[in-house]
């Protein structure tokens, strides 16, 4: 048993009940423990009292009868209300129809802030409207299944950061404020920047490509800006995106770390998170079955599948080849296999100006983009870039790029410039199908969105 942060405080741990969490209160079965918490909901049977508290690591009941209290501990725990801070002694009890496993034999609460009566909690435990829960966001993310998200998005973030350092990849930030576009003008957010423009970064893997060719294997994890129109459930306008960038790999070695990558993610999440999956409803047999390898598709083939759909019926709208895939296309590809698909060699014209074309047929970018299972659609987009300066340069001009801004790009492809491979995976996506959620506003603690940016 590792030890417990003890912070300094007014609300110091009562003699013989050491200070602990509800996820770890199992360590403490049979004593008294003091937890420092908050009361999510009051039951009360004739005289009984079922209190739960909720601490940020978990959710105990209570159990507090009439005769095995003082009268005045009994009746301030009875007019307790909702999100009240309170500081909890009790004895820790198993019991095997708790959700977690224990109860707490209440022998003590001392109220830290009671909440007033006339001004409730806004989150009842009734159902409320999302728009509501938005709005009540920086509140509503106290409650059971919002606070598992949240701790299993931070294991995700923790998973993919381990994976890469531990396959030596070297975090390196790239910059948040920047001169240039990376995939185009259109979905920037721009910023003034004493007197002159300057744009919130959609990616950082141009910059990256550059310490990939200084350091070897490289990664950045940030917050990334886009400025689409875009009202799906799968599109924030501000999220966090990892990318590893990886010099002397090609499209193969990428796919295969992508796989690696993702199955890494959800093994970890089911090991280290089944408490929080079971407190979501997450229906892990879907989850069991992501293992490496995943299946890899030519675009012309998931091209194929889509015609067939259509003709069949089962898809509303003719795909017309030489498209990117729109939503409802991806969730049908994505959704005819039980893990995750990496759909390779798009046309060239549908992808970014960096991208390597196929040296087997110049029509297709080395390029590929992993779909999740469950129609969640694509949480990785990545490729092999271009190493030849010449075509570099006039990919830029095609682009109507301003060749200026990238100068400094161009000198990666001329000084020792090899084959290099890297892709991005936005966090929020990940978190989303991992948790099985209907949209990604709920995987981040404060969503924005095309229209929300309060709290
Ligand atoms: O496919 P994208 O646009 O790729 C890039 O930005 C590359 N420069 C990454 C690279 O090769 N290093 O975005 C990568 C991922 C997507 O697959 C998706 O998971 C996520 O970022 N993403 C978004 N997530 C939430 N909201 C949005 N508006 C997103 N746009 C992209
Ligand atoms: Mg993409």
């Amino acid at each position: 048993m590792s030890e417990e942060i003890k912070p300094e405080s007014v609300t110091a741990p009562v003699a013989n009940a050491p200070l602990a969490t509800i996820a770890r209160i199992g360590e403490h079965e049979g004593h008294s423990v003091t937890l420092r918490a908050w009361l999510y909901n009051l039951r009360e049977s004739g005289k009984l009292l079922f209190p739960i508290f909720r601490d940020g690591s978990g959710t105990i009941q209570g159990i507090v009868p009439k005769a095995a209290v003082t009268p005045e501990i009994f009746e301030r725990i009875k007019t307790l209300t909702q999100e009240s801070s309170v500081i909890v002694t009790g004895k820790v009890r198993a019991d095997k129809r708790a959700p977690g496993g224990y109860e707490l034999d209440v022998e003590n609460v001392e109220v830290v802030q009671r909440v007033p009566e006339d001004t409730p909690f806004p989150i009842s435990l009734k159902e409320h409207g999302t728009d509501f829960l938005m709005e009540h966001r920086h509140l509503w993310i106290r409650t059971p299944r919002q606070s598992a998200i949240l701790r299993i998005r931070a294991e995700i973030v923790k998973a993919a950061r381990d994976f890469l350092d531990d396959n030596g990849f070297i975090l390196t930030d790239p910059p948040i404020l920047t001169p240039a576009a990376c995939e185009g003008t259109s979905t920037l957010f721009p910023v003034e920047y004493f007197g002159d423009e300057a744009f919130l970064t959609q990616s950082g893997q141009l910059y990256i490509e550059s310490t990939a060719l200084a350091l070897g294997k490289v990664y950045s994890f940030g917050p990334t800006f886009r400025a689409e129109k875009s009202k799906t459930r799968r599109h924030l306008t501000e999220f966090w995106m990892v990318e590893p960038e990886w010099a002397y790999a090609g499209l193969d070695d990428l796919m295969g770390l992508a796989e690696n990558f993702i199955s890494f993610l959800v093994d970890r999440v089911l090991t280290r998170r089944a408490a929080d999956l079971k407190v979501i409803g997450r229906d892990t047999a879907k989850l069991e079955t992501i293992k490496a390898p995943f299946p890899r598709l030519r675009y012309d083939e998931a091209v194929a599948m889509l015609n067939d759909a259509h003709a069949k019926g089962l898809l509303e709208n003719p795909f017309e080849y030489g498209n990117d895939f729109g939503s409802p296309d991806e969730t049908y590809i994505s959704s005819q296999f039980d893990r995750p698909i990496m759909v390779h060699r798009y046309p060239a014209g549908v992808k970014a100006f960096y991208m390597e074309p196929d040296p087997d047929d110049p029509k297709y970018a080395l390029c590929v983009d992993v779909l999740a299972p469950e129609g969640y659609g694509e949480i990785i987009g990545g490729s092999q870039r271009i190493a030849s300066y010449d075509l570099l340069k006039t990919r830029i001009e095609e682009h109507n790029l301003p060749l200026d801004a990238f100068q400094w790009y161009l000198d990666l492809r001329r000084y020792g410039s090899v084959p290099h491979s890297g892709f991005g995976m936005g966090i929020e996506r990940a978190v989303a199908w991992i948790c099985g959620l209907e949209h990604v506003r709920e995987t981040i603690p404060f969503a924005r969105t095309l229209n929300r940016i309060y709290p």
